[in-house]
């Protein structure tokens, strides 16, 4: 989105965009717009053309003063009713029937919305991810380009955190979307080295696979070595506050065909999404870093193809974890767990104070929640989730707490030949079981688990995006790290 604060609404006859609330007319800055519209704005209402029910989009023209305009209008319903995340809604709806129409030049009329400046960062967030157009190699691809202006002088800084934070999500969302010929751990590290080196305050450092067979990454070494395109071990730490760090830790399998396990030709399509933990955890790191945020962060992430090679992994393998853990693979599509072991003990290594996971783990979790909400699990009582649960809620991601008991640390325990096995093949509970995998390897951090495998695409078209990788949680968990209270 490209913004212009020079020129006002009367500048020119450009196209306007106007939030309309059932109760229009008790807005205090409502006699300006109806002088606008010449005294009739109540007559547009009065015969549909413009509607105030919630998300109710109306394109129409009308004469402005002296003038035929383009005028887009969006209802916000009452305005007691109205909260953020509606106007988000509403105002991301009406941006999506602008793109709709290649409507390349607007006027948002602000205080019809909001006149709360809190607003202009809702602006700058949805004008990225709102119209966000997934990264493809279409051969006549024009991007879409809107410049809006604005019909009075607006908070540029909050605008600009905003706009920040989409363009984060954005960034992860094209790192999910390109495809695995193009975006394997080689690759994927050459693109984190050119967004994040050079930065305030951060530090990246990259295990390659020799130095994963030799220091001992067994498991990430192991899923990852199955390809000609080998593993890689990122750490980027982001201090800028002398607290202990918060840990994020991301699934980064950027491609996984299943292994040996092969998967079904049709389980197999769509699986380059597997590295969205990964993708979403730069996501968040590119927000705070960008928002040169004082806080003290640092990411790990376990970057592997799960392929078929000679010297793939193969069922009834035993191989030996970082932390010391002998581990029976039964199942070489259970590779996510895997790397996410090795991942979390090199977590640990910064004494973090609570770590993070985020995986395209299971498909059960699909099953269990469904494909608009992350399921959350944890080594806490339920009272330690109860922040980021508020966080989720207050950006409007669904995020759902599951169980993981003993039972499931029993199952993952019930093997022969070694410590633990990476899946009991059977078909029930197998988020958490995958859950209780990854927790032997926690030691008593805190840690949280998030299994987006519903989540990391939307299904279909909503405010927040197209129907493309989503980005999801990148929101939640930078709310819940700036809000500080896993400290407390
Ligand atoms: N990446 C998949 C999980 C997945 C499935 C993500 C569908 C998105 C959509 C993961 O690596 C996997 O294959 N999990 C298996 C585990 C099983 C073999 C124990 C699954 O869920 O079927
Ligand atoms: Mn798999
Ligand atoms: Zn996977």
């Amino acid at each position: 989105m490209k913004y212009n604060f020079e020129s006002n609404l009367n500048d020119n006859n450009k196209a306007i965009v106007i939030g309309v609330k059932e109760d229009f007319e008790n807005d205090s800055n409502f006699e300006e717009l109806d002088a606008l519209f010449n005294g009739n704005f109540k007559s547009y209402i009065d015969a549909g053309v413009i509607q105030s029910k919630f998300k109710k989009i109306e394109s129409s023209s009308a004469v402005l003063q002296t003038n035929v305009r383009k005028v887009y209008t969006v209802g916000l319903g009452k305005s007691e009713d109205l909260t953020q995340l509606k106007l988000q809604e509403a105002f991301g709806t009406v941006l999506q029937a602008l793109k709709k129409d290649k409507v390349t030049d607007a006027y948002l009329y602000v205080d019809s919305f909001s006149s709360d400046d809190d607003f202009l960062y809702d602006v700058g967030l949805m004008g990225e991810i709102s119209v966000y157009e997934p990264f493809n190699y279409k051969k006549d691809f024009k991007p879409y380009e809107l410049t809006l202006s604005f019909n009075k002088e607006v908070n540029e800084d909050k605008l600009k955190e905003g706009q920040q934070a989409g363009e984060a999500m954005n960034f992860s969302r094209n790192l999910s979307e390109m495809p695995p010929n193009v975006l394997y751990p080689e690759s994927l590290v050459e693109l984190i080295e050119k967004e994040f080196s050079g930065k305030d305050n951060v530090t990246i450092s990259v295990k390659d696979d020799k130095t994963l067979k030799e220091e001992g990454y067994g498991l990430l070494h192991s899923v990852g070595d199955g390809s000609e395109r080998k593993p890689r071990l990122v750490t980027i730490e982001y201090k800028n506050s002398d607290k202990a760090p918060v840990a994020l830790v991301g699934k980064g399998i950027t491609y996984d065909s299943g292994g040996y396990s092969l998967k079904p030709r049709t389980g197999m399509v769509s699986m380059k999404y597997d590295m969205s933990g990964a993708a979403n955890v730069l996501g968040m790191m590119k927000t705070l870093v960008d928002q040169k945020r004082a806080v003290n962060v640092v990411a790990v992430l376990a970057l592997a193809e799960n392929m078929v090679k000679g010297n793939a992994n193969r069922p009834d393998d035993v191989v030996i974890a970082k932390n010391g853990l002998s581990v029976e693979i039964t199942n070489t599509d259970a590779e996510g767990r895997l790397v996410l072991g090795d991942a979390v003990t090199e977590a640990i290594t910064h004494k973090p104070v609570v770590i993070m996971d985020f995986a395209t783990l299971t498909g059960a979790v699909i099953g269990a929640l469904g494909e608009s909400r992350t399921g959350l699990f944890t080594n806490q009582s339920r009272q330690y989730l109860e922040d980021v649960l508020k966080s989720s809620e207050k950006v409007g991601e669904k995020l759902w707490h599951l169980p993981m008991d003993e039972s499931d640390e029993a199952a993952v325990k019930d093997t022969q030949v070694a410590d633990i096995l990476n899946s009991n093949l059977r078909p029930y509970g197998g988020a958490s079981f995958a859950a209780a995998f990854i927790n032997q390897f926690t030691e008593d951090y805190p840690w949280l688990h998030f299994d987006i495998a519903g989540t990391s695409q939307f299904a279909k078209q909503n405010a927040y995006g197209p129907k493309a990788a989503s980005g999801v949680m990148i929101r939640t968990v930078v709310d819940y790290i700036l809000d500080g209270s896993m400290y407390d």
